[in-house]
């Protein structure tokens, strides 16, 4: 029997590629998703092969994340909860679809994934996998296995003679990509504990911050941003740029208790940098050229849409669906914002576009030609009537 693990090189996934061999009798095939976490991934590959993987894939599917994860995502302005920009949500699927074709490819009968029996990952990678391929079973070590304690673990490792990393292990589990760093468990654990140093990774604190103000433009083209100031870069490196100016200047943090899917609260802080710095920018551009009704329509749909990418629903119909009228309502978002950064904040400056249906005539204060102001008048007396109708059927029953 052959299985296909989600392999970080980390000792969790050590562990649980030796005890998946123990345990299954099986033969093991790592993947490695490279989404620009930025560990090393030089040495992976022979890392997994000496803890007795019989093949394995290290996978830079970093531009794939951004273009087909990642911008689809920020084109329908995406946030859970009013704040989570969803950067571990969104890189489920895509590691789970790699894993499903690597599986296809290898003639195996089974993935694993080192993701705990308490939280939302483990049902991100499994629905993205039911759906891709429903005659492949899930392994879950985490769910099975008598390791009950971090000790237990220590104890696994050093009777498997899995090298146990000097530093010891960082106190909370860490998830980080091209689009985020998570930081959740130890002492955040305690919602009313403030983030301490070990929480930041790539967003200086603002009190560190440059004190000059940095202005910047994004172009966008159909709801995806395509250039910074005006130079044009790949998916990958657009947003691994804004996550230099972004984390430079102190944007994008976000400290919260959120409710994930398997039923309870948990506190997490994140770093979102060019992620911010983006959602700002799209949102201040659709200002100016969409309409209103598509826009309100739109923005109802928000946390369903979010709802989706956080319970694991992104290869499912309803999101298949909602991706196509997000992106119909794109077309003509096209155009540039600019920006000023300034320690924590991300303020839009001005905007422009081809398809900017703003229409200074209409909207000024001068004297104007195209809007007949007595017109008013009338609307008003009409869509106020239902008002005066509720009031008169309270006060006098209805009649004058
Ligand atoms: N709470 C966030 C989410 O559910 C982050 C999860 C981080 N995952 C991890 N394996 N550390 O999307
Ligand atoms: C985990 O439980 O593996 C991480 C947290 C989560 O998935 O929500």
């Amino acid at each position: 029997d052959k299985v296909v693990l989600a392999y970080s090189g980390g000792l969790d996934t050590s562990i649980i590629l030796k005890w998946l061999k123990n345990n299954y009798d099986c033969d093991v095939i790592c993947m490695t998703a490279d989404l620009g976490q930025g560990e090393e991934m030089h040495g992976i590959e022979a890392k997994a092969l000496k803890t007795g993987a019989v093949k394995a894939y290290v996978e830079d599917l970093r531009e794939e994340f951004v273009r087909d994860y990642v911008f689809p995502m920020f084109r329908a302005n995406a946030l859970y909860e009013g704040r989570y920009l969803l950067g571990t949500a969104i890189a489920r699927p895509l590691i789970s679809k790699r894993m499903v074709e690597i599986a296809e490819m290898e003639g195996a009968q089974a993935v694993a994934h080192g993701a705990t029996g308490k939280g939302n990952d483990q049902v991100r990678f499994e629905l993205a996998t039911m759906a891709l391929n429903p005659r492949l079973k899930t392994i879950a070590p985490w769910r099975e296995w008598e390791l009950k304690s971090r000790t237990d673990l220590m104890n696994f490792a050093q009777e498997n003679e899995i090298p146990i990393p000097v530093s010891r292990k960082k106190p909370w589990s860490i998830d980080a990509n091209l689009l985020h760093t998570s930081f959740e468990g130890g002492e955040l654990e305690d919602p009313w504990n403030a983030p301490g140093p070990d929480c930041y990774r790539n967003i200086t604190p603002a009190e560190m911050c440059p004190n000059e103000p940095e202005e910047i433009t994004i172009d966008f083209e159909a709801g995806d941003p395509i250039a910074i100031n005006s130079v044009k870069y790949s998916p990958a490196a657009l947003l691994a740029k804004l996550n230099e100016l972004g984390g430079k200047h102190g944007i994008g943090r976000v400290d919260m208790v959120e409710n994930r899917f398997v039923g309870m609260k948990s506190r997490g802080v994140y770093e979102t940098p060019g992620g911010t710095i983006l959602a700002a920018a799209h949102r201040d551009l659709e200002g100016l050229c969409m309409d209103r009704e598509m826009m309100h329509l739109r923005d109802s749909l928000i946390p369903r849409y979010a709802e989706m990418v956080y319970y694991g629903y992104w290869f499912s119909p309803e999101r298949e669906a909602l991706q196509a009228m997000i992106d119909k309502s794109q077309e003509k978002v096209t155009g540039t914002v600019r920006l000023k950064l300034y320690k924590g904040n991300c303020v839009p400056l001005g905007r422009k576009s081809p398809f900017s249906l703003y229409n200074s005539e209409l909207a000024t204060f001068e004297e104007d030609y195209v809007y007949d102001q007595a017109d008013a008048a009338g609307f008003i007396k009409l869509v106020g009537l239902r008002l005066k109708g509720r009031m008169q059927q309270s006060k006098w029953g209805g009649k004058e």
